[in-house]
């Protein structure tokens, strides 16, 4: 078997090594200073002209150190590893995927990138050891719970992986910037593959720079497919629909949060991204990435339920808080896009909002959060439902389709689309307001709740 193996991996190695063209690196250089520059500066040190409005920060690359790797803690990674990031991107990470370029030219990148760190020179790669794969009919996931609980990475990443663990919050990155672990459910959301084998790497590896230590002195390379597979376990299926189905119930709306009739709902995910400062810069590690919502309608009022992870729950006086944003009556086509509101001249919008605080959704037209977040120009809809636990919000709150007051609201058509959008607060970070693009929700009298897809 395992003489087969090697058999194959070298094979492998070879076909690789034949495509790989003889270094370049003035090509290299080109497509350096062609498609990666903005981001990582003309020398690599992280300070492009983009540079400041990512979170993470591009990387300074004349530092050598490397976060996604096959290789030991403290060890550049390998040319595959360079030529995987560049292929596939950080995603979850404003590092774009490069796909697009030609083989030769990733490859090019890969010879130019260890020019701007003497750590290339200096130490060569040393690549962890790595068991075979157990698959997932072989893989122990309870033996990967009881090591995920062992070796702690609970204390930062959760009990459930919603990165709500309590040595979350205050982690400062090698580059001095804060940073959060990953929520470790959204496998979508992961920079270097949510897959058992990267998780598994991830693991033996640590991921240097990011505070995340290597594990490959206490966990045997067997034990850390486990562990991977345990990992992988925890990743929720995210519902990326292109339009969102209200399901029609007859009768009374759900008014909680666990209502069995929401698991027949169709569920939709929606990705958030955090607005930034007036300068244009991040003033924090954005805690909320994604919303999921359902639609309840019964031809007079619409039940949202909207869930989100939120690593800590925030009552006081910069509470949680959220907002479900629709286009005011009468308005025609696109209107502004979140992130670029408010600004000076942008048209009012239909804001329900809600706080962790008060515990009740207001309504108002506005330009502006401020004047509906401070109760003014709004009017109290009925009764919301929220629940924290776990590094999770759920909210259920009501609204009748064509309200009475405040004057324009919006009304949603009992039988076609509306367009809704999301604004979320982290109490914990009251500057850091998460934002996400419209949706369109269809509204349709002959769905009945139970017959949609989950
Ligand atoms: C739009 C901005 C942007 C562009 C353009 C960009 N990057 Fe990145 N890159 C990033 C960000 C942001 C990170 C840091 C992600 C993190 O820390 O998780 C990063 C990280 C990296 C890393 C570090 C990976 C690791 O394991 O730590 C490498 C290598 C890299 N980029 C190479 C490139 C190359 C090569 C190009 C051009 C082909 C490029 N990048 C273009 C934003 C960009
Ligand atoms: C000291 C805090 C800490 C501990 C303990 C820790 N991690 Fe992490 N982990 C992090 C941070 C921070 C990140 C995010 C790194 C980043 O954003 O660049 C991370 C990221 C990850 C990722 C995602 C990597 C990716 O591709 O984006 C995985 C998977 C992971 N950790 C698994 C684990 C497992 C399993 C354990 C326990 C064996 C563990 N971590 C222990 C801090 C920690």
């Amino acid at each position: 078997m395992w003489f087969v193996g090697f058999l194959v991996g070298m094979a492998g190695l070879s076909a690789a090594a034949a495509e790989r063209p003889a270094p370049d690196l003035r090509e290299g250089a080109a497509a350096y200073a062609q498609s990666c520059a903005r981001c990582h500066g003309p020398q690599g040190r992280g300070d492009g002209i983009d540079a400041t409005r990512f979170f993470p920060r591009p990387r300074d690359l004349t530092l050598g150190v490397y976060k996604f790797r096959s290789t030991a803690s403290g060890t550049p990674p390998t040319d595959e590893d360079l030529f995987e990031t560049i292929t596939s991107g950080l995603p979850g990470s404003n590092m774009p995927d490069w796909r697009h370029l030609e083989e030769r030219v990733r490859w090019q990148l890969v010879e130019y990138l260890k020019t701007l760190s003497p750590i290339f020179d200096q130490t060569p790669p040393s690549p962890v050891q790595v068991a075979s794969d157990p698959g997932p009919q072989r893989a122990d996931e309870a033996r990967g719970k009881v090591l995920y609980e062992q070796l702690g990475c609970a204390a930062c990443h959760g009990a459930q992986g919603r990165a709500d663990g309590p040595s979350a919050a205050g982690l400062v990155d090698d580059w001095g910037m804060p940073i959060r672990p990953a929520n470790l459910t959204q496998g979508w959301s992961y920079r270097g593959g949510h897959d058992p084998r990267s998780v598994m790497l991830r693991v033996l590896t640590g991921i240097d720079g990011a505070g995340m230590p290597s594990y490959a002195e206490a966990l045997s390379p067997e034990d850390a497919w486990h562990l991977a597979y345990y990992v992988a376990s925890l990743q929720e299926e995210p519902h990326w629909n292109l339009i969102a189905h209200a399901s029609y119930v007859e009768g009374a709306l759900p008014a909680a949060w666990d209502d069995v009739r929401w698991r027949t709902a169709e569920s939709t995910t929606v990705r958030l991204r955090n607005a930034v400062n007036a300068s244009g810069e991040w003033v924090g590690p954005p805690t909320i990435n994604a919303v999921s919502f359902h639609v309840m309608s019964n031809g007079e009022a619409a039940a949202f339920r909207v869930s989100w992870d939120d690593p800590t729950q925030e009552l006081r006086e910069t509470s949680d808080a959220f907002a479900l944003i629709l286009k005011p009556a009468g308005t025609e086509g696109d209107v502004v896009t979140l992130q670029a509101w408010p600004s000076a001249g942008a048209p009012r919008l239909d804001l329900c909002y809600w706080s962790a605080r008060t515990q009740q959704v207001s309504e108002g037209l506005s330009g502006d959060y401020d004047s509906v977040m401070a109760g003014k120009a709004s009017q109290v809809l009925r009764a919301a439902t929220a629940s924290y636990g776990e590094g999770r919000w759920h909210l259920v709150f009501q609204r009748p389709l064509a309200p009475g007051s405040p004057s324009g609201a919006a009304v949603l058509p009992v039988d076609g689309f509306t367009s809704v959008a999301f604004a979320v607060w982290d109490g914990g970070h009251p500057h850091a307001r998460a934002v996400s693009p419209w949706v369109d929700v269809v509204l349709n009298k002959g769905r009945q709740a139970g017959g949609t897809r989950h």
